[in-house]
C-alpha cells in the first residue's frame, strides 16, 4: 500500500499506528551461519538483515597491511528481492558504497583492532528485505555477529533513525517516514562510553530538534541492547 505524506502522522499516530516515540518490532538471532566465524539475523519491522563475520584473518591484498591493527571491511549489499525500488544494475551502487564506509567508521572504533595486528576483519551485511533505517539495523546486527564470532569490542553498538514530520521528531523511521519526511538522522551510539559513533542528517532541523532525536535514539538503544544481550545469551545456551 502506498503512503502520501499528509497520511505520515495524523492526530499523533503514525501510518503504522505507532506514536512519535515507538519502535517499531525489533528481533535478533545470533549464530545463524554456521560457517561464518559469527553472525547475526535482525527482523526489525520489515526489515531482514543478514550478518556474516570473517577473520580476523590473512589481508587481501597484502600491500595493504597494517603492523599495527586489523584492517576492517564493511560491504552492505541489497539482495535484488529486498524490496528496494532502484535495482537497475547488479553490484554496488553509491549508496552501498557510502554505507560499507560509514560502517566500516563505527567498527573500526569499537573493535579492538590493535589486538590483532597484520589481519582484516570482514563484515557482510546483506539486506534481505528493506523497509528504511537499513543501515542501522545492518550495524546493529552486525555489532552481535562481531561479539558472535568473539572479536573483542568496546561495546555493543546500538544504530537508530530519528526523522521528522511536520516538525513532530520521530523515532525508528520506516521506508516512508524516510522517504517522504522532512529529515532523515540516522545515529550509532556506544551506551557503555555515552558516545555517538555515527551521524548523519539530511535537511535543515534545530538544535531543540537534535537534542530531542538523541534523547529517543539514546531510549531506544537502550532497547535494542537488551534484546541483543538476550540472543548472545541464548546462542550460547544453546551452545
Ligand atoms: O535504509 P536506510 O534508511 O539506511 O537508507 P536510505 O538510503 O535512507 O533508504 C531508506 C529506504 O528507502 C530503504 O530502507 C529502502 O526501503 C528504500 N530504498 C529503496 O527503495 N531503493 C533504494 N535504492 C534505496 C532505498
Amino acid at each position: 500500500m502506498k503512503i502520501t505524506k499528509d497520511q505520515l502522522l495524523v492526530n499523533g499516530k503514525r501510518n503504522d499506528g505507532r506514536s512519535p516515540d515507538d519502535l517499531r518490532s525489533f528481533k535478533v538471532t545470533a549464530g545463524v551461519l554456521k560457517k561464518a566465524k559469527g553472525s547475526a539475523m535482525v527482523e526489525w519491522g520489515k526489515n531482514k538483515v543478514l550478518v556474516g563475520i570473517y577473520g580476523p584473518g590473512e589481508v587481501f591484498p597484502k600491500h595493504l597491511t597494517n603492523y599495527t591493527k586489523a584492517l576492517v571491511n564493511v560491504r552492505y549489499s541489497m539482495a535484488p528481492f529486498c524490496g528496494a525500488e532502484e535495482h537497475g544494475r547488479s553490484g554496488p551502487n553509491r549508496r552501498a558504497i557510502e554505507i560499507g564506509k560509514v560502517a566500516k567508521h563505527v567498527f573500526e572504533n569499537i573493535i579492538l583492532t590493535r589486538d590483532f595486528p597484520r589481519t582484516q576483519i570482514d563484515i557482510y551485511i546483506e539486506i534481505l528485505q528493506s523497509d528504511g533505517g537499513t543501515r542501522v539495523a545492518g550495524i546493529t546486527a552486525a555489532s552481535v555477529a562481531l561479539a558472535d564470532a568473539g572479536i573483542p569490542c568496546k561495546d555493543l553498538v546500538q544504530g537508530v533513525s530519528a526523522g521528522k514530520v511536520n516538525d513532530t521528531v520521530l523515532v525508528d523511521l520506516d521506508k516512508w517516514e524516510d522517504n517522504l519526511g522532512e529529515g532523515d538522522c540516522p545515529v550509532v551510539v556506544s551506551l557503555r562510553s555515552n558516545e555517538i559513533l555515527l551521524f548523519q542528517l539530511d535537511e535543515v532541523w534545530t538544535k531543540q530538534q537534535v537534542l530531542q532525536g538523541f534523547e529517543k535514539i539514546f531510549n531506544a538503544a537502550k532497547v535494542l541492547r537488551q534484546v541483543q544481550e538476550e540472543s548472545l545469551k541464548e546462542n550460547y545456551k544453546e551452545g
